[in-house]
């Protein structure tokens, strides 16, 4: 009997023994993938037949035709299917679409991302794939950048535990391998430029960028996705010091790494950091990727490469016995039993979506408007965002990818913020004008006005487009488009109330609704149910709870503004600016008040290995239920390297009735007031640690905790 049969082996043994008995030529094949879009048919074809590492974006009968071909090659190892699945299983027209993870991210709750991940995995297994490239871990603190919408926001802290969260909930049933990406500091890049050079120091990787990719491989992701640029002028791909020695090496990561889209190639073409493909499949190989995306050339290159022994078979044996562990840890080999199809889009996952839609809104103004009164005869629905699916799904859904569509159709059900408003207040009082589109006048402008003059309040939906985000499509100036302020400008000058929710991609500079609007409502991309779930938030349906995950600028030049910034700038704001940003992480109101008091520490002093508690009792002064993030912030008073002036290191949220106080307790380690020193060497310092625990970074209670 073949051992690598045996389903009582290992994932290691079955995978020793099948390695025993590839070819050099099936070897260096496990390490390639490629995607019908990105090579001819004929090679394409070919690849089917030979038998690959992988393939990504292969829905339906493409997916069905890759399985048959894999099944008749020697050793019928079937290929991983990969899709991007960041949001739901979202590239499967009718499939769940949650919401983006950055507005996912302003729940700050660990398990309903658990939930939605792990919702998301049994509708990806259920369609036949086997791998998600999600989740994105990089840190937004460049709002130029025009992925922010894929990221968990600015703080490296709720980074990693989402992350965390989200990597259990896929990998939890088994189904399919999650990946960590982009690895790594891809948002640091200079100006916000994408796939750009990130000029950062190992150390400052090691404060901020690494911790949640240590999480991540704590939490036993299957696989980490090499990022596009580089650091300190260094291509990831070629850089052996991060891919093997710290993530291989140091953090133990045992899964697989592939590169990003056509990296490979870059190195040649984009980079210029090597002189043809043959060199660039040497140098990825060499600093530890294990699969190629794309590039298929790779294939031939390598194989050259070890002839030549330029390659070790030693290196390709680590490479595709990663590869194999990662097939027969999820059962790959064994016709294992899928979820079944009727998990794509169920009523269960719609419940989820809308509980997750609602806990990611995020209410940050509210001149006490809202809720908007049962009494209430007619509202002005206006802007270009009202009514727009496009906008509200957000990046990486059918509608983008793998290749954009202007004519597709969501064949799931989905709520625009229109629709919402009728569905919640009744087709009857609801006044809809568009007014402008994101770009263009569109000539509707007195048309919304005239409406809002008609009705009692108006509710204006206004954000940004996919033109203005995603790959490629960085961002100069973060302001609302011109038509847009001017449509806001207009409805305010009527008198109305007017409430702005925002359906947008990544922060924008918002300053003026601040200013002028009744209310102001972020959603970022609410999924299918951030319709509904913003409609429900208006007529007061449920207590809002979202927090900000990341900070809003006043103008485009005031970045970066992420809060937990170094002590030490002359004078701490431009001559010609306010201090502060407009919005800032942790920021988000309810229709209740939270009193917080009687913070206690179980330990005054405390030793380097020690877990103290931290204790605060929570009171929901207001007349309806709610939850409420409790966070924990630490300033280290004196740090031999420059520290954060408040930074998040715990947060718990929890459940108050009306009326009712809880005592909430966060654990804080403190080893994880741990600094990165000038050398690298990480260490907890002695002194003291200002503790804040409150709402957040601009209401809370503080203590000192002494560290011995
Ligand atoms: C893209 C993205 C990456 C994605 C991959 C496959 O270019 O950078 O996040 O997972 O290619 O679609």
């Amino acid at each position: 009997m073949k051992k690598y049969t045996d389903k009582t082996l290992s994932p290691s043994e079955r995978a020793e023994d099948l390695l025993k008995r590839m070819t050099l030529e099936e070897k260096v094949g496990q390490m390639l993938q490629v995607s019908y879009n990105a090579l001819n048919p004929v090679d394409y074809e070919r690849y089917k037949k030979r038998g690959i590492g992988s393939f990504l974006h292969a829905l339906g009968k493409e997916r069905d035709d890759i399985r048959k071909k894999s099944a008749k090659t020697r050793l019928g190892i079937p290929p991983l299917l990969g899709i991007d699945a960041i949001h739901g299983h979202a590239l499967l027209n009718g499939a769940t679409v949650f919401p983006s993870q950055l507005a996912m991210s302003c729940s700050f709750n660990r398990a309903l991302l658990f939930e939605t991940a792990r919702a998301t995995a049994l509708e990806v297994a259920a369609d036949g794939l086997d791998w998600t490239f999600s989740p994105v871990l990089c840190i937004a603190r460049d709002l130029r950048w025009g992925r922010v919408n894929e990221t968990f926001g600015e703080d490296s802290y709720l980074v990693g535990e989402l992350g965390k969260a989200v990597i259990t909930g896929y990998e939890y049933d088994g189904n399919i391998i999650a990946c960590a990406k982009h690895y790594i500091a891809y948002g640091e890049a200079t100006g916000g430029r994408d796939a750009y050079d990130s000029p950062v120091t190992e150390r400052k990787i090691r404060e901020v960028f690494l911790p949640p990719f240590k999480k991540a491989v704590e939490a036993g992701c299957g696989s980490v996705m090499t990022a596009y640029g580089s650091i300190d002028a260094l291509p990831l791909t070629a850089n052996k010091r991060m891919l093997t020695e710290i993530l291989k090496d140091e953090l133990g990561f045992d899964g697989f790494v592939v590169t990003d889209w056509e990296n490979v190639k870059s190195l040649v073409h984009k980079q210029r950091a090597a002189k043809d493909i043959k060199d660039a499949s040497y140098l990825a190989v060499e600093a530890g990727n294990d699969m190629s995306m794309n590039t298929h050339s790779f294939y031939k290159y390598v194989l050259e490469l070890v002839r030549e022994g330029k390659i070790s078979k030693e290196r390709i044996d680590d490479s595709v016995r990663r590869i194999l562990k990662a097939k027969f840890r999820i059962g790959l080999f064994d016709d294992k039993e899928r979820p079944d199809k009727s998990v794509i889009g169920c009523e269960n996952h719609r419940k989820l979506n809308l509980a997750i839609a609602r806990e990611s809104m995020v209410l940050l103004k509210n001149d006490g408007v809202l809720p908007l009164k049962d009494n209430v005869k007619k509202i002005a629905v206006v802007g270009p965002n009202a009514d727009s699916i496009r906008a509200q799904f957000g990046d990486w859904t059918f509608f983008s990818h793998p290749l954009p569509s202007a004519i597709a159709k969501p064949r799931g059900e989905y709520h625009t913020v229109l629709d919402g408003m009728r569905e919640v207040f009744g087709g009857d009082k609801i006044i809809f004008e568009k007014g402008c589109d994101i770009f263009g006048h569109g000539g509707g402008i007195e048309k919304a006005v005239d409406a809002a003059k008609r009705a009692d309040a108006v509710v204006c939906v206004i954000g940004d487009c996919l033109a203005q985000n995603g790959e490629y499509r960085d961002r100069a100036n973060i302001d609302l488009t011109d038509p847009q302020t001017e449509l806001v400008s207009r409805l305010c000058d009527t008198g109305k109330k007017v409430i702005a929710v925002l359906v947008n991609c990544k922060p924008l500079c918002i300053g003026m609704l601040k200013e002028r609007c009744a209310a102001v409502i972020e959603t970022f991309n609410g999924g299918a149910m951030g319709g509904l779930a913003a409609a429900e938030l208006i007529a007061g349906r449920f207590n809002p709870s979202g927090k900000l995950s990341i900070s809003f600028p006043q103008t485009s030049a005031q970045m970066p503004c992420y809060y937990n910034h170094y002590h030490g700038w002359h004078g701490g704001q431009y001559v010609d600016l306010k201090k502060d940003s407009v919005y800032t992480f942790g920021d988000g109101l309810s229709y209740t008040e939270y009193a917080y008091s009687n913070l206690k520490l179980s330990k005054k002093t405390a030793c380097k290995d020690d877990v103290i508690e931290v204790s605060v009792d929570v009171k929901n002064k207001g007349g309806m239920d709610g939850k409420e993030t409790v966070m924990l912030f630490v300033n280290d008073v004196v740090s031999s390297v420059l520290t954060p002036v408040i930074e998040l290191k715990g947060f718990r949220k929890v459940f108050i009735k009306a009326g009712e106080t809880k005592r909430v307790t966060i654990k804080l380690n403190i080893d994880d007031l741990a600094i990165i020193k000038s050398d690298c060497t990480r260490e907890v310092e002695s002194g003291d640690f200002e503790i804040m625990v409150g709402a957040n970074t601009r209401t809370y209670l503080k203590t000192v905790l002494k560290v011995k």
